[in-house]
C-alpha cells in the first residue's frame, strides 16, 4: 500500500482567548495523495486557515493544535520542534498567501528571494540564474532580468503572485498550501492565475491544499473538495461528486450559488444566517439553525459518516439508501 503524501487524523484547533477556550477546528481527518489537489472551502470563519497553519505548524502562540497524527509522508510531524518544521517548510511545505506581499522580504528584491531559495536545494539548480529566469518565464514574466532586480512593492499584486509561484516553481515542495491567492486580483488576472497553478501542478508534481471560497473554482482545480462549516468537515468527495450530486445542505446552497453566478439571474439564492463563531452545541448539528431541512433527529451529535459512492457526509439525510436511488 503506498502511503499518503499527507495524512491527517482527528485534528482539533483551539484558541485561548481572554474569555476562555474557542475551538474553531474539530475532528478535521482526510488524507491527500502525491500530485493531487485538495480544494477546501467554506464560509469565511469556517477554519480553512487554522487548519492548513495547524498541519504546518504556523499557528500563532495562542493557538494549540491537538491530533492522533499529521503524517507527511508517513512521518508524524504534529509535535516536530519549530527548528525541525523550519527546515520542513524551506524544503518541502510552502505556504501560498491571499497577499503575496507577505510572502517576500520588503527590503530584498526577488532575485535574492531565487538565490536563498537555491541554497536550500543546491544540488537541484546548476545555475540559479538562469533557473530563476526559466521559472519566471515559465509564469508568464516577459522580462524575467529586470522583474529578478526589483523590490516587492514595485511589482502589482497579479506580478508579485506570479513571481511567487515562480518561486515555488523553482523551490519544488511537495506540498502546496495556497490559501486564497487570487482572492484580490482581478477576473482576468485570476484566471490566469489559476491557470498557472495547474501548471505548476503538472509541472512540479506537487499536491495542493487550495482554500476558496469560490466554488467554481474548486471544481476547476481540485481533484476532492472537502467543504468546511463551523470548524467541522460537513462532505467530503470528488470534485465531480461534490459539484453534481452535493448531498449536505449547506454544500448544496454553495453549489447553487456558483451556478447561479454562472447563469444569467437576476438574484442569487443566499444561505441565510451567520456560520457564528466557536460556542457550538456538541449535541446538535452545527449547521441547524440555518438549515432547510432541519428535523429532530438533526438534535444529535451529527457524525462525518461514509455515503456509499460519493465520500462522507455529516448529515442525517445523507444516507446510501438515497445515494443510490
Ligand atoms: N489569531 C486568532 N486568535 C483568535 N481567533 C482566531 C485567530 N485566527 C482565527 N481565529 C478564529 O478562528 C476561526 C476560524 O478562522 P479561519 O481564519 O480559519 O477562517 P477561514 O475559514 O479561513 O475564513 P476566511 O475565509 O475569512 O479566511 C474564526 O472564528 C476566527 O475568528
Ligand atoms: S443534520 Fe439536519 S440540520 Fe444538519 S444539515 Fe442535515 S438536515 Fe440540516
Ligand atoms: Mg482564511
Amino acid at each position: 500500500m503506498t502511503v499518503p503524501l499527507l495524512d491527517v487524523k482527528n485534528l482539533n484547533v483551539t484558541f485561548q482567548m481572554a474569555s476562555g477556550d474557542l475551538p474553531v477546528s474539530s475532528d478535521v481527518s482526510f488524507t491527500l495523495e502525491h500530485g493531487k489537489v485538495l480544494g477546501l472551502i467554506g464560509e469565511s470563519g469556517s477554519g480553512k486557515t487554522v487548519t492548513s497553519k495547524a498541519i504546518l505548524g504556523l499557528l500563532p502562540s495562542v493557538g494549540t493544535a491537538k491530533s492522533d497524527f499529521i503524517r507527511y509522508k508517513g512521518r508524524d510531524i504534529s509535535d516536530l520542534p519549530p527548528h525541525e518544521f523550519d527546515k520542513l517548510r524551506g524544503a518541502d511545505l510552502a505556504m501560498i498567501f491571499q497577499d503575496p506581499v507577505g510572502s517576500f522580504n520588503p527590503v530584498k528584491t526577488i532575485g535574492w528571494h531565487f538565490r536563498a531559495a537555491g541554497r536550500v536545494h543546491p544540488e537541484g539548480h546548476g545555475d540559479i540564474a538562469a533557473d530563476a529566469a526559466e521559472a519566471l518565464r515559465k509564469v508568464d514574466i516577459a522580462d524575467p532580468k529586470t522583474a529578478l532586480k526589483k523590490f516587492p512593492h514595485q511589482l502589482s499584486g497579479g506580478m508579485l503572485q506570479r513571481c511567487l509561484i515562480a518561486l515555488i516553481m523553482f523551490s519544488r515542495p511537495s506540498l502546496i498550501v495556497a490559501d486564497e491567492p487570487t482572492t484580490n486580483l482581478d477576473n482576468l488576472v485570476e484566471r490566469q492565475i489559476i491557470t498557472l497553478f495547474d501548471k505548476l501542478r503538472r509541472d512540479i508534481d506537487a499536491s495542493f491544499i487550495f482554500i476558496t471560497h469560490d466554488m467554481t473554482i474548486a471544481e476547476q482545480i481540485s481533484d476532492d473538495i472537502i467543504v468546511m462549516y463551523a470548524g467541522q468537515i460537513v462532505e467530503h468527495g470528488s470534485a465531480k461528486a461534490l459539484m453534481h450530486a452535493p448531498r449536505h445542505p449547506y454544500t448544496q446552497g454553495l453549489v447553487k450559488t456558483a451556478r447561479e453566478l454562472e447563469g444569467d439571474v437576476d438574484t442569487l439564492t443566499e444561505i441565510s444566517g451567520e456560520v457564528g463563531t466557536g460556542h457550538w452545541p456538541d449535541n446538535k448539528c452545527r449547521f441547524a439553525p440555518r438549515c432547510p431541512h432541519y428535523q429532530a433527529a438533526c438534535d444529535h451529535a451529527v457524525p462525518l459518516h461514509p455515503v456509499a459512492g460519493h465520500g462522507a457526509v455529516r448529515c442525517v439525510m445523507a444516507t446510501d439508501k438515497e445515494a443510490t436511488r
